[in-house]
């Protein structure tokens, strides 16, 4: 059994919508998209940046890479294709918890800039905020904390982001985290979560 035909899907009206819902949490919904190497430490400041939120009384959700591909994603690889449905289905998740009113961190290589626009397309521009968590790839593969790029280097894996596959930085991102050396990674996360104005 193939899709559905788009002319047999009907949109359907509800009374009960995302601003009644961010009145009752007593916040707006936001995306917090963060996107860089593999040990560049997205899901280190993601995990800091929930629990500062969380702090705060936010209501939040993180959809992190690892997880996400243990379960609802466990059929997809790393070829290109792969990755970019990867990306749009995680797009779709994130649109449905802002529509439900919560501050999602996303924490994806994400490696594509015409997939990170294509989820800012699919989510709203105002309510899409790109963070690029940028340590050079001789950092992320001496910490190398899953052991993935010695895998690469001996040829077991040949599509590690940052060897065999690319990884296209924004060009414009809301904000730079620097994940290399010794940071103060709560006090960032601070810092971005006053940034974007949800505490
Ligand atoms: S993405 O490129 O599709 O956005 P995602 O963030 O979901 O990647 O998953 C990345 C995680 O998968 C990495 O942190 C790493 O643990 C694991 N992984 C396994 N194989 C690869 C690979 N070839 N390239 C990058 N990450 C990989």
């Amino acid at each position: 059994m193939g899709p559905s035909a788009p002319q047999d899907i009907f949109s359907q009206h509800f009374n009960v919508n995302r601003g009644m819902r961010e009145r009752l949490n007593g916040h707006p919904g936001k995306v917090i998209w963060l996107t860089g190497l593999s040990g560049a430490g997205k899901s280190t400041l993601a995990n800091a940046m929930e629990m500062e939120l969380h702090r705060f009384g936010r209501k939040t959700y993180l959809l992190d890479g690892d997880n996400i591909r243990s379960g609802l994603n466990r059929d997809l690889g790393f070829s290109d294709a792969d990755r970019v449905e990867n990306i749009r289905r995680v797009a779709e998740i994130a649109r449905l918890m802002l529509d439900a009113g919560m501050i999602v961190i996303s924490a994806f290589i994400s490696p594509f800039r015409a997939e990170r626009e294509m989820a800012k397309m699919l989510i709203g521009p105002n309510d899409f905020l790109e963070i690029y968590v940028n340590t050079p790839l001789r950092v992320c593969e001496e910490r190398d904390p899953k052991g993935l790029y010695r895998k690469a280097r001996q040829g077991r894996i040949t599509n590690m982001t940052g060897l065999g596959s690319p990884y296209e930085p924004p060009t414009a991102p809301f904000a730079t985290f620097n994940g290399s050396g010794e940071i103060a990674v709560e006090q960032a996360a601070r810092d971005l979560a006053r940034a974007a104005s949800l505490i």
